[in-house]
């Protein structure tokens, strides 16, 4: 997709209740975003199919939901407090600042930095910025108060190791899985929801043998691509990049990233890593909690190793959006159409009755309710038909009913192909039979 293409797609949003700039009647909130009617459900979509991937079609993964909110402590021992920085420069002169490490290479023409902004070289030396976000917990704003909200969903998987491993007496290898809003004071936010400082993401926590774990990194750095293919992204658009060691995170022996050929080149969808044991040792020391596993079979106490995938859900929705972003032609005219999976798709079915009039009214609720109990439905009853096809194209619902006069007679609609625009004429008894066979349990 050329580069251009990506205000169509930040208009498509805008326009049709994907995604709205957050206080925009207040001028807006740089760089947080609002989900619209659409956004919201195509977001929980993503979610719920990582959740089903991760959680549900497993029997070595259970989930958590934990606390946004969190102490000091936590933070202190996970290395967040101390190592989870940006390198900031300031611009002296219009007062900007920016992460040294995104600034230009000097000007051959007199070998200095140049303010990206105003053009001027006097900038301040680089100094670590803090990213998480501090605040207080209580009526009183002191040092005893401090609290701060997460900058990843990790930590609560880790500090919960002990509880889950009682609690549902799991042995190692196995995972525990979560989604949830991260939030980032990003220095520089930006390309719409790719980077914003506040956003969700779906963390696997997997806890292995330390032997095990090269082979586990591999499974998942495998098994997390497959699993954008198996959502509709086109391999051709996907590649996995293995950090540099400078690139690494502080509790990082090695990661690879899932990336994305975004319209101004490949980003990060998703990072797998070998967080060793690097966090269960950290809490415990901090801690004084036991946290470690001791297997009955080879009377072995060990700390386990953590292979992590981390993706995001917001960006996620963004990479599913942009994939599956296409223009065709249908009776001389070009129609855009979101060829979204189905599992991923806003709505699964539109139901569309031919005409407002009284007489198809009643029908088409019946189709309608009978559908709802099954899927997510839009009901659309305003505009010639051809333009509701062209809007539920826009939005990648699968499938369009139409209901028209003969379905009062025939009991019987037509099933209209978003892919194909093919159209099928099937009975309103067997509708549910007929749709399900072909989402071939794909929603
Ligand atoms: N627990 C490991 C961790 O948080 P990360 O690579 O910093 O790793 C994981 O984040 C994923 O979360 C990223 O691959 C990305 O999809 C998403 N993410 C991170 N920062 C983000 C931001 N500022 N805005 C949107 N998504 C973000």
């Amino acid at each position: 997709m050329p580069a251009a293409d990506m205000d169509l797609i930040v208009a498509l949003c805008k326009n049709r209740g994907f995604v709205y700039q957050s206080a925009e009647i207040y001028g807006g909130f740089r760089s947080t975003y609002d989900y619209g009617p659409l956004g919201a459900l195509m977001l929980r979509n993503v979610k719920d199919a990582w959740w089903r991937s991760m959680v549900q079609l497993r029997d070595d993964v259970v989930g958590l939901d934990a606390a946004i909110l969190g102490p000091p402590a936590v933070w202190k021992a996970s290395g967040h407090l101390d190592t989870f920085t940006d390198p900031l420069v300031d611009c002296r002169k219009c007062k900007e600042r920016f992460r040294a490490d995104h600034l230009p290479d000097p000007d051959p023409a007199d070998g200095q930095v140049h303010c990206p902004n105003c053009d001027s070289t006097d900038l301040t030396e680089a100094r670590a910025f803090n990213l998480m976000f501090k605040t207080h917990a209580g009526p009183v704003e002191d040092d005893s108060t401090v609290a701060y909200l997460r900058p990843e969903t990790a930590q609560g998987m880790f500090i919960n190791f002990k509880n889950v491993l009682q609690t549902t007496r799991r042995k190692p290898p196995f995972g525990i899985a979560q989604v949830g809003k991260s939030f980032r004071n990003e220095i520089t936010p930006g390309n719409f929801v790719f980077r914003t400082r506040e956003f969700e993401q779906m963390e696997l926590e997997f806890f292995v043998p330390p032997s095990d774990s090269k082979e586990w990194f591999e499974y998942w750095v495998e098994t997390r691509h497959a699993w954008y293919v198996e959502h509709g992204i086109p391999a051709e658009m996907l590649r996995i990049r293995p950090h540099e060691p400078e690139e690494l995170s502080h509790y990082s022996a090695g990661t690879s990233d899932v990336e994305f050929t975004f319209p101004w080149g490949w980003g990060e969808l998703e990072g797998i890593a070998q967080r060793t044991d690097y966090d269960l040792k950290a809490h415990a020391a901090a801690s004084g909690e036991t946290l470690d596993y001791f297997d009955q079979t080879t009377n072995e106490r060990y700390v386990p190793y953590v292979v992590e995938p981390a993706a995001g859900a917001t960006r996620s929705m963004m990479a599913f959006l942009i994939a599956a972003y296409d223009t065709d032609e249908v009776g001389g005219e070009t129609r855009t159409v979101l060829r979204l999976h189905p599992r991923i798709a806003p709505y699964k079915v539109a139901v569309l009755p031919l005409s407002k009039k009284d007489t198809l009214t009643p029908t088409a609720r019946q189709v309608l309710t009978t559908l709802q109990a099954q899927w997510m439905c839009d009901y659309d009853e305003t505009q010639s038909i051809g333009k509701r096809y062209r809007r539920q194209d826009e939005i990648g619902t699968p499938y369009c009913i139409t209901v028209d006069f003969e379905s009062v007679e025939d009991a019987a609609v037509t099933v209209r192909d978003r892919d194909t625009t093919a159209q099928d004429r099937v009975p309103i008894a067997g509708l549910v039979d007929h749709l399900r066979s072909r989402f071939a349990g794909a929603a």
